[in-house]
């Protein structure tokens, strides 16, 4: 730990947890706690519960769980540092650079967002420079028909065709090989030797909602493989969690977002006018990505390409929107392979005529199944209306379900209460499979199979319920944390995992005389972390909490103990030995 507990605590104290949780999503009070929509995992009922008194939060939902510290992490996918970094820096906390959780210096976020910004300003002069960035102009200016003023607003450049012009410059303003490599803006090649990653492409930054240059794309300016370079994750951008001009559109979108599938797609639809536009970072939507949606807008409506990879790609975007709750409507091109094209083609007018007109999932995926088949044979008819009949049962509403019953009954001809009766089996053979998998999953979690967090505990059902009952008591009185460390040594637990946590918590009473859950995050994963405090938020939901208690809980754990020592294998073999002797 090379952040001292004095600063840690002095975080925790200014960022309480209440706070830090609400600037990210609502929450309500429910007694003296605080419930909300978890936004680790896609839910309808609140499971999110933000505690006060213990500073902790626990989801009953997905097991997400820890201090505001853990919250921050997991939400910016950050590491320890980091977190601790971003909570000082809200409160006015100054913290010295170039500290890691293992003691290493390691690349931190704030290096490589300040790199990325000396970067972009590269790529942006290179651009704007009469020679070198000629080649880049004409082809933004000219062939591409993006005004200088948009390209200024969305701060394009351009990365030279040279092997070490960007490194030259970083290294230049204070940055390391390993820096550029580590920001992926740098490769390593043979002999360590480091060069551009990115080279003769037009670059796009990529801007997070609070600013910061987190990555970059760059694209071929002519019909070169790859079309366009993304930068992979980094310690300062997980290129799931973020989407394209979300930094301008979040200001632009209460009713409304358009998603597109490219970088020029939105360019070309920021300047018609529609701020609201944003786009996945060259990979398919990810469930993160539709919660940041239902975070901002009500509505979205998918724009994306008119080939089939793009329709093809709308339905897991239907889907993962509509999970989230939010409206999700799709349009199509017609007539233009996307709607970077079909603005230069037909106009911004008719662009807007197609955010009117654009169709729901029933809509989109009813076109789509009489379009494949013939409805008037009949064989085709039975596989078009079981498709339907299989979308329509995807619907949670029973009334939504039943309007589209209606509909597809004029359409196939077919009597309502037969299309009923369909989709009911559906629906009944589904939820089957879904409550088998659902008893499956209780099943292998109560007995400890498929733990990852703690492998050990599967065969050491007793004895882990019983270290855990005292790690969780530990932490939540102080009387009981003196306690459980005069009586208990590391060895008298029996799963790694506890003994580990048991250990660390003693190391740091020892040398601080106080404990909170925050000054051991850093020896933990976030998922161990929300373990720890899973002890301790089960104890808390427990009326009796009291010495006695945990008295009886440590010589039980110290007789289990025992008991195995005696059965062992090992103790077993020891047994005999001596009897040779
Ligand atoms: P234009 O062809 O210039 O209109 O670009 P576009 O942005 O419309 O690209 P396209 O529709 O071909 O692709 C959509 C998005 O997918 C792009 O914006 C990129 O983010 C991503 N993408 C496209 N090609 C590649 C590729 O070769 N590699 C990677 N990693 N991503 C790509
Ligand atoms: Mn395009």
């Amino acid at each position: 730990m090379n952040i001292s507990p004095e600063i840690i605590e002095d975080i925790k104290f200014r960022n309480n947890i209440e706070n830090v949780v609400s600037s990210y999503i609502t929450l309500k009070r429910a007694g003296s706690n605080f419930n909300g929509s978890c936004p680790f995992h896609s839910e309808k009922t609140p499971s999110f519960t933000v505690f006060p008194a213990t500073q902790s939060f626990y989801c009953f939902g997905c097991g997400a769980g820890g201090d505001a510290i853990t919250f921050v992490m997991r939400m910016e996918n950050l590491d320890y540092i980091s977190a601790i970094r971003l909570l000082a820096s809200r409160s006015g906390i100054n913290i010295p650079e170039n500290i890691s959780s293992n003691g290493k210096k390691e690349v931190g976020r704030q290096r490589i967002l300040d790199m990325n910004k000396e970067a972009a300003r590269f790529f942006r002069d290179a651009l704007f420079d009469e020679k070198v960035g000629k080649i880049a102009r004409d082809y933004l200016i000219e062939k591409r028909q993006l005004s200088p003023s948009v390209i200024k607003h969305f701060g394009l450049g351009y990365a030279p065709n040279n092997f070490g012009a960007l490194h030259d410059h970083l290294k230049k303003a204070g940055y390391t090989d390993e820096e550029m490599v580590v920001g992926f803006l740098c490769g390593k090649g043979k002999n360590n030797s480091v060069y551009d990653y990115f080279r003769n492409r037009v670059m796009f930054p990529i801007i997070d909602v609070s600013g910061n240059i987190v990555a970059f794309g760059g694209r071929v300016m002519d019909n070169s493989e790859p079309k366009y370079l993304n930068t992979s994750d980094t310690p300062a951008f997980k290129k799931s969690k973020n989407l394209f001009a979300l930094n301008y559109a979040k200001n632009h979108c209460e009713n409304t977002m358009i998603l597109c599938e490219g970088y020029m797609d939105v360019i070309a639809l920021h300047s018609a006018g529609f701020e609201n536009a944003v786009a996945t970072l060259g990979t398919a939507i990810t469930s993160e990505q539709a919660r940041i949606f239902s975070r901002y807008t009500k509505k979205v409506v998918i724009s994306y390409d008119s080939d089939q990879a793009g329709q093809r790609a709308a339905d897991k975007a239907f889907r993962l929107l509509q999970e989230v709750g939010v409206d999700v409507k799709i349009l199509k091109t017609e007539g233009a392979k996307d709607p970077d094209e079909f603005i230069k083609k037909f106009g911004k007018e008719k662009f807007s005529a197609l955010i009117d007109n654009s169709k729901t999932r029933f809509e989109f995926e009813t076109d789509k199944i009489l379009a494949k088949y013939n409805i008037n044979d009949m064989n085709e008819k039975i596989k078009a209306s079981n498709e339907l009949c299989a979308v329509i049962a995807t619907y949670p509403s029973e009334i939504e379900r039943e309007l589209y019953i209606r509909k597809m009954s004029k359409i196939f001809e077919l009597p309502t209460q037969s299309i009923q009766r369909d989709i009911s089996a559906i629906i009944k053979r589904k939820n089957k499979s879904q409550k088998a998998s659902l008893m499956n999953d209780v099943y292998r979690t109560r007995s400890g199979i498929g733990d990852r967090i703690n492998p050990e505990s599967a065969s050491n059902l007793g004895a882990n319920k019983k270290e855990e009952a005292i790690i969780g008591l530990m932490l939540l009185k102080d009387e009981h944390m003196k306690l459980g460390l005069e009586k208990l040594s590391t060895n008298d637990f029996v799963t790694s995992f506890c003994k580990r946590v048991f250990e660390s918590i003693s190391n740091i009473y020892k040398e601080c005389g106080k404990f909170d859950i925050g000054y051991i995050q850093g020896d933990f994963t976030v998922d161990e972390t929300a373990r720890i405090t899973k002890m301790l938020t089960e104890r808390e939901s427990l009326s009796i909490n009291d010495t006695k208690t945990l008295e009886e809980l440590i010589s039980s754990l110290k007789e289990e103990k025992n008991k195995d020592d005696e059965d062992s294998f090992d103790s077993i073999l020891k047994a005999i030995e001596k009897k040779k002797k």
